[in-house]
């Protein structure tokens, strides 16, 4: 069969949100200046979609960093890989200050998140090792995963026993070169809950193993410095390889992995998504030094975002949803109901409302539920949260119609 006749039957993960919902439900366009006030469709919406947590996207100060280093760089600089002709100074020097940020003695920059965290694992893991991970982990670390040559295994979210469990069976099938790697994340993108990273960090003491958090939605939201969900716990040092987005909180491209000298040394020789691919240009390189230090000097900006995402939380529950008990700014909403339902409450939202949220139904959630994302931001006001609230208590006939009790308060 040709190949690509077979595509046009191979039912897409995502079922209908693909087929039917192009430029709306999937691939929306949102215009004008990022922030919490853009456009959809020419309507005015109130956005909680972006994960520009603190609002750094659209600063005046940092778009003026960014217009100057591409003037003085251009778009281009520097060409070629790192390892060949594609490093600087500027990357140097941003590696030194993400270390000291998340207080860890070596950092690496990664060209995208993505690539860079599945060729860590792939490097990291030989086929002697042991990989056991989080079921929740994000489609990165499961695709790293794939990659990886040894022997792989998942415990139940946060479920620590079941870790151990994992644990013990790899040490007894250990040979003396085997090796086991636990990755998990610091905050889980959908449900806003934190690893139990204390509690995996203790295991240390009984099973030898190295700890990979992922820590994407943590850094710049939690910690006393905005150094991520370690600190916030209390457990930096326990984490072995610390890696941050800038695709979140700095709202730009690229990422980093933070960790021991010897291992940064072995990540440069060996992580083929780096050392196969051109490095990032030096406006953004420029552009993330410049925001990783106002990120550090603005403690304001995270307590703000804090504020709000309390409000907003406190909000939803007041009115009778379900936001899970989220430890960080990712607010999820959670209700029974089918795909349409997902869609229909997007739709009302953003149509009568102008209030634009995303949604995820069955097989991102399980069958029968649908869940409701907000992300707050540090820019949003109290007239944007109050605006929010007013629209979900307006649709909980909707949102609740198969549920009878709520629908009943609504
Ligand atoms: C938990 C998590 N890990 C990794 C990534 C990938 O990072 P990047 O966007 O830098 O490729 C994301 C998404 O941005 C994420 O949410």
């Amino acid at each position: 069969m040709d190949l690509f006749d077979k595509l046009e039957n191979r039912v897409s993960p995502l079922g209908p949100f693909t087929s039917q919902g192009y430029g709306y439900y999937t691939f929306p366009k949102l215009e004008g200046p990022l922030g919490p006030d853009m456009k959809f469709n020419g309507k005015d919406v109130v956005v909680w979609s972006i994960n520009d947590y603190l609002g750094i996207g659209a600063n005046p100060e940092i778009r003026k960093v960014d217009t100057a280093a591409t003037e003085k760089y251009s778009l281009s600089a520097p060409m070629g890989a790192r390892l060949m002709t594609g490093n600087s100074d500027e990357h140097e020097a941003l590696e030194r200050e993400l270390a000291d940020f998340v207080h860890k003695p070596e950092a690496l920059l990664l060209n995208y998140g993505y690539q860079g965290i599945m060729s860590v694992i792939h490097c990291l893991v030989d086929r002697n090792d042991f990989l056991i991970y989080d079921e929740l982990s994000h489609a990165c670390i499961v695709d790293g995963k794939q990659l990886a040559m040894g022997e792989s295994s998942v415990f139940k979210h946060n479920d620590i026993e079941g870790l151990e469990r994992q644990l013990q069976r790899a040490v007894s099938r250990m040979k003396p070169n085997s090796s086991i790697l636990v990755v998990t994340e610091g905050v889980f993108g959908m449900t806003g809950d934190l690893g139990k990273l204390k509690e995996i960090v203790a295991l240390k003491e009984k099973y030898p193993f190295r700890l990979l958090v992922d820590d994407a939605h943590g850094l710049g939201t939690l910690g006393h410095d905005g150094s991520g969900a370690g600190t916030e716990l209390g457990v930096q040092d326990g984490i072995d390889i610390y890696f941050g987005t800038f695709a979140k909180s700095v709202a730009l491209i690229g990422a980093f992995v933070a960790t021991e000298p010897r291992v940064k040394e072995f990540l440069k020789a060996n992580a083929r998504s780096q050392i196969f691919a051109k490095s990032l240009p030096l406006p953004i390189v420029v552009t993330a030094r410049e925001r990783i230090r106002l990120i550090r000097e603005n403690p304001q900006w995270r307590e703000k975002l804090w504020e709000n995402t309390l409000k907003l939380r406190e909000g939803l529950r007041n009115i009778g949803y379900n936001v899970l008990p989220s430890e960080s700014p990712v607010t999820p909403v959670l209700t029974e109901g089918s795909t349409e339902l997902c869609m229909t409450i997007m739709r009302e939202l953003r149509e009568n409302y102008g209030v634009f949220v995303s949604g995820v139904a069955y097989p991102v959630v399980p069958k029968g539920m649908v869940l409701i994302r907000l992300i707050p931001m540090a820019t949003h006001t109290d007239e944007h949260i109050e605006k929010t609230l007013k629209a979900f208590e307006a649709i909980k006939p909707i949102v609740f119609e198969n549920v009878p009790e709520k629908a009943a308060t609504a």
